[in-house]
């Protein structure tokens, strides 16, 4: 699946992902680094926040209750705001379009 994560600057990267990878692998594997993930996808970090395009958030499955506390402490948090390490790419979301915070502390 194709995903496009546009950093806050407004520079695009299109990446090709695997199933089952999460968006924030994805995003670290291909040198992206507004994603910084220090914890290596185990939810305690919050250093890979996004946002996910409103046509999108539903498909990206639901935000459990410890990613829910861990977005209480992401800079600039928005209503759409997810780590990305808590999203499993499928191809149902071949052409997800994820924006990158300024900072991710
Ligand atoms: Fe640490 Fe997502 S990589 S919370």
């Amino acid at each position: 699946p194709q995903i496009t994560y546009i950093e806050h600057d407004g520079t695009e990267h299109k990446v090709t992902a695997q199933n089952g990878q999460s968006v924030m692998q994805a995003a670290v594997n291909n040198d992206i680094e507004a994603i910084v993930a220090e914890c290596g996808g185990a939810c305690s970090c919050a250093t890979c926040h996004c946002y996910i395009q409103e046509e999108w958030f539903e498909k990206t499955g639901p935000v459990d209750d410890m990613e829910r506390s861990l977005l209480d402490f992401v800079p600039s948090p928005e209503p759409n705001s997810r780590l990305s390490c808590q999203i499993t790419i499928t191809d149902d979301l071949d052409g997800l379009v994820v924006r990158l915070p300024e900072s991710q502390y």
